[in-house]
């Protein structure tokens, strides 16, 4: 099984990508909805929450666990890789969304110019800046912070009037630079994908992190025969978990899942 973690419900288009490439794969999703938006706290608080929520999983009998949030791999999946797992868990492995995006990115790019749009602490952490320019030193970057974006995904308001202008408002301010690329560097813009795309007429190739997430995921199973069997069962088991209202999520979930969402709540601590 493998466990998939968001601050809220972004990561459902981590879930969603994997659902159309991997049909049977078992997986559980944790959504820490409670303490959503995770992109405007301290490291040291997202390190503690994405901890938790790694424990958790862990403690479910998950091996393989994909940081499906930009901030939490910003914030806290160097530290949990280099210490954490080693000494508590290590012979299980989490994975991040940043590396496998800048990767993509890089080789897309054809003017070497690239915007990346995130949470406030996915965007002060530079860790899209440092892996675009580990694939490329020669790579301009220009960054946008775009606080309100999640906590209106979280309102399911990503079609409002509201949400509308505040993300025209965002995007216009890297709008004069001549990027050919844009990195969604936060799972819960997937939900405003539409409407970024029509903000720049279709002139910019976006990257969505789900899709390429999820593709890397493939690869990384076929490498890595010791998870191998994630991806082989035939249960088609997915679990949601959230520690918000079960309602809201699913009601959120199954209208981006297309599919019926019953979830359970927990605790996390
Ligand atoms: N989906 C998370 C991300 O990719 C949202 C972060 C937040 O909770 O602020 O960054």
């Amino acid at each position: 099984m493998l466990g998939i973690f968001d601050s809220g419900f972004g990561g459902l288009s981590v879930a969603k990508a994997l659902d159309e490439i991997l049909p049977n794969l078992d997986y559980t999703y944790l959504g820490d909805n409670a303490r959503a938006p995770y992109g405007d706290k301290d490291q040291e608080i997202i390190y503690q929450y994405t901890k938790q929520a790694v424990d958790y999983l862990f403690a479910q009998g998950i091996s393989l666990i994909v940081l499906a949030c930009n901030t939490a791999s910003s914030e806290a999946l160097r530290k949990l890789q280099q210490e954490y797992l080693p000494k508590f868990y290590p012979d299980k492995n989490i994975l991040g969304v940043i590396r496998p995006v800048a990767e993509v990115a890089s080789a897309m790019s054809k003017n070497k110019k690239i915007a990346v749009i995130g949470t406030k602490a996915t965007i002060l952490s530079e860790a899209y800046v440092r892996e675009l320019k580990t694939q490329d030193p020669q790579l301009i970057i220009v960054q946008q912070a775009c606080p309100l974006l999640v906590p209106l995904v979280e309102e399911s308001q990503e079609n409002s009037k509201a949400t509308e202008l505040i993300l025209a408002h965002y995007l216009s301010q890297i709008a004069s630079n001549d990027f050919d690329t844009l990195i969604l560097g936060c799972t819960h813009y997937a939900f405003l994908q539409d409407k970024i795309d029509a903000f720049f007429q279709g002139q910019k190739k976006i990257l969505d992190s789900a899709i390429i997430v999820a593709s890397k995921l493939v690869d990384y199973l076929a490498r890595h025969r010791e998870y191998l069997d994630l991806a082989r069962s035939q249960k088609k088991q997915k679990i949601f978990l959230t520690t918000g209202s079960t309602d809201k999520f699913d009601q959120a979930a199954t209208k981006f899942l297309g599919r019926q969402i019953n979830s359970q709540h927990i605790n996390l601590k």
